[in-house]
């Protein structure tokens, strides 16, 4: 590393744009209840959920990645060759080696970026996200891609009725690169502003690892124990994030907290004190994708209009590990 770089400013990162995949194949509530003993009623009273996507053969980790990928840069107006690092979160691989982000980028034409796979369970985004800014922050890249992409239903028993209800598959990227870059292509100098992507609160609760884990081939869950963790402990990280980054939860335009159970995320949206801000719902018809349930939450809130760009929204994830990281972003 040369002198001049050793003493450079860091500069601050901010998100350019983000992608998704959404598969096209649903499982619905009726038809889940047309093979196994529940009821529609049933599960939008305990989960809020109304459908999922599940991911055909073809759609694999590295397919849907690619997709998200590729649409998130393409919004970014940013050439695959010139991305210097792909980060790829995924919990649900079929094998642990070798790893998917390098195909990922191979398959996305960034030839030359580094790539590796994080596995931050449900929080594996927001981690990634993290190391992604941190990275813009500190030099090492100019341009990154952050990519979530899940195949929870490879590991759920679809016999297993409490377990199936709530899973999904799917895809959500990120392009994450220097705040005055994202600040410039917007005509602004908002974009950056007091906060481009801020500082990450995360934790760990690993003496509760079998709270959520894969036995016997099958993921598996304390259902109970996990709700009651969500909406406790997990509401002052999330105050956390809003303090490293300068803000106040009512400063919040949206809250986009891992997409595990609609009941779990009005609950932290209650005790955060964010009255005004919209609350990401996308479990709704999305079912819980692990890591990719933030970005494919925040990209439905950029589609559809809900917040604007410059808007402040608090991103937070939580699940197997266990592991928690949460971050403000401001909306590209
Ligand atoms: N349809 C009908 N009944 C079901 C059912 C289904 N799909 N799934 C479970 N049940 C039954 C159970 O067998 C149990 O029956 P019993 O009382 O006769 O034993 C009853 O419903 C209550 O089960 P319980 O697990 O106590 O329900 P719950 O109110 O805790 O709701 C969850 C279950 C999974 C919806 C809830 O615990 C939850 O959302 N937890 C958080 C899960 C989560 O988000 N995890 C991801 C974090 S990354």
């Amino acid at each position: 590393m040369s002198p001049a770089l050793l003493t450079r400013a860091p500069r601050e990162a901010a998100l350019l744009a983000v992608g998704e995949h959404r598969s096209a194949h649903e499982l619905t509530n009726a038809d889940l209840a047309a093979r196994l003993d529940t009821s529609d009623e049933w599960i939008r009273r305990r989960t809020g959920i109304r459908t999922r996507r599940v991911a055909a053969p073809e759609e694999s980790i590295v397919a849907m990645g690619v997709n998200a990928g590729a649409k998130a840069l393409a919004t970014a107006g940013v050439d695959p060759a010139s991305v210097d690092l792909v980060i790829l979160a995924t919990c649900t691989a079929a094998r642990p080696i070798p790893g998917l982000a390098p195909q990922v980028a191979e398959q996305l034409g960034a030839r030359g970026a580094g790539a590796f796979d994080v596995n931050g369970g449900c929080a594996g985004f927001c981690y990634s996200l993290a190391m992604a800014a941190d990275t813009v922050r500190a030099g090492s890249a100019e341009t990154v891609l952050v990519v979530a992409s899940e195949r929870l239903t490879d590991w759920v028993d679809a016999d297993d009725r409490s377990m199936v209800v709530l899973f999904g598959d799917g895809a959500g990227a990120a392009v994450v690169g220097a705040a005055d870059v994202a600040a410039s292509r917007a005509g602004t100098g908002a974009v950056g502003g007091p906060v481009g992507i801020g500082p990450v609160a995360w934790g760990h609760d690993g003496a509760n690892a079998p709270v959520i884990e894969i036995r016997e081939q099958f993921l598996q869950m304390q259902g109970t124990a996990v709700f009651r963790w969500a909406t406790t402990s997990l509401v002052p990280v999330a105050r956390r994030a809003c303090e490293l980054a300068g803000i106040e939860p009512a400063d919040l335009a949206a809250l986009v907290p891992h997409q595990a159970n609609l009941r779990i995320l009005e609950s932290m949206a209650r005790s955060l004190g964010a009255p005004d801000a919209v609350l990401a719902r996308d479990v709704v018809d999305n079912g819980n994708t692990s890591a990719a349930s933030v970005p494919l939450a925040l990209a439905r809130l950029v589609g559809s209009g809900e917040v604007e760009s410059g808007d402040l929204a608090l991103l937070f994830g939580f699940g197997a590990g266990l592991t928690y990281a949460g971050q403000v972003v401001r909306i590209p």
